[in-house]
């Protein structure tokens, strides 16, 4: 699907960068300096803009507000050793916004429109974008139902949104996390598999009660048997026992994540043994018992990699490695991180360079 929509741009009179240092602010808080938006209506994309960040007027009947006819993302840029900036994997990630706006009956974003408009917005602040080895820039797209009307009914309106903002690192050290068996995050038939903004919703309960008892994060498990591991809060898991990097086979409860699929190709590069299957409860917590369990972790864009030195489960810790033993992951994160800054060879072409 193309679109032919020419981006008119506005740029702000004046720059907010220096007002922040961007290689030292908290995780999504502080937004750069433009924002690129589209909208739809009359079935198709008709209008495409990129204005100065700003607070916008929205009708309290709004239905993405109401009934969460809402989808996002959640990608990467870097700047290399040279000032370059390139974004990670992009276009994998318009396939699952657009694989979101299937599922919840919302129209695709042309694939030109999407890197077009992500392309001018992070030209006009790739003064944002840190320089440090651990920082990026957070860039979050999103599309919304936009009609003023309280039925329960598909949208005719839309707007497609990117807002971008500087990141370090989202854990700041290694986390804890508690088997949750009784909240879901997905189920069968659902919309585990997207990213939908209501699946980060219903999250947020079972995470505080989590975190009320010390943890950090939730692991997730099935609806079904609860003998199954799904995720870890908003990332993807896998586990490192014996000789072999373990994680849960895709399906309709899982997100299909980017970084999943990156750590799964490294390995595979590596001659790694790998297997993309149901991984249970049992099993890994026999092979902590037993001494054959070596990494868990979790991976995602916000997080990149995130050490977990614990597991709870029915009322017991189960403590995990140091993390300063755990050579498959190190070596996948300083690996991500040289590909990202342009220290690596790019073999896979994951970046995609601004310009
Ligand atoms: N799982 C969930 C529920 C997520 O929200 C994310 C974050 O996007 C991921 C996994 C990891 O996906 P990715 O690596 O594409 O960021
Ligand atoms: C991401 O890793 O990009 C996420 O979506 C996680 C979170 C910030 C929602």
């Amino acid at each position: 699907m193309t679109s032919t929509l020419d981006i008119k741009i506005e740029k702000t009179p004046k720059s907010r960068v220096t007002e922040y240092d961007i290689n030292n602010v908290p995780f999504g808080k502080c937004f750069s300096d433009h924002m690129f938006v589209a909208e739809y209506s009359n079935g198709a994309w008709n209008k495409a803009y990129i204005a100065p960040y700003q607070d916008v007027p929205m009708s309290y009947a709004m239905s993405a507000l109401h009934y969460g006819q809402a989808i996002f993302e959640g990608m990467k840029a870097y700047k290399n050793d040279k000032g370059e900036v390139s974004m990670f994997r992009p276009v994998e990630n318009l396939k699952r916004m657009n694989k979101s706006a299937i599922r919840m009956a919302m129209p695709e974003v042309p694939q030109d429109l999407f890197m077009k408009g992500l392309n001018e917005l992070l030209k006009l602040d790739s003064a944002w974008v840190p320089s440090s080895d651990t920082g990026s820039l957070y860039i979050r797209p999103f599309l919304i139902a936009t009609d003023e009307a309280i039925g329960v009914k598909i949208s005719d309106t839309y707007k497609f949104v990117i807002i971008t903002c500087p990141a370090g690192k989202y854990y700041s050290e290694p986390i804890k996390v508690l088997v949750e068996t009784n909240y879901f995050r997905a189920v069968h038939g659902g919309v585990g598999f997207v990213k939908a903004a209501g699946n980060y919703g219903r999250s947020l309960y079972p995470t505080k009660l989590a975190q009320q008892k010390g943890y950090q994060q939730v692991i997730w498990t099935d609806s079904e048997t609860k003998l199954y591991f799904e995720e870890s809060g908003t990332m993807n898991v896998m586990f490192f026992i014996g000789d072999t990097l373990l994680t849960p086979g895709l399906s309709d409860t899982i997100l299909d994540g980017i970084t999943r699929d990156s750590v799964l190709t490294l390995a595979r590069d590596w001659g790694m043994k790998v297997e993309e299957r149901k991984v249970s409860i049992k099993e890994v917590l026999e092979a902590q018992q037993n001494g054959t369990l070596k990494e868990v972790f979790g991976c995602g864009t916000a997080a990149t990699i995130a050490q977990i030195i614990g597991i709870g489960h029915n009322g017991k810790d189960y403590m995990l490695p140091p993390v300063e033993e755990r050579k498959f992951s190190t070596k996948v994160d300083e690996t991500l991180r040289a590909i990202r800054k342009g220290r690596a060879e790019d073999r896979h072409h994951w970046m995609l360079k601004v310009g």
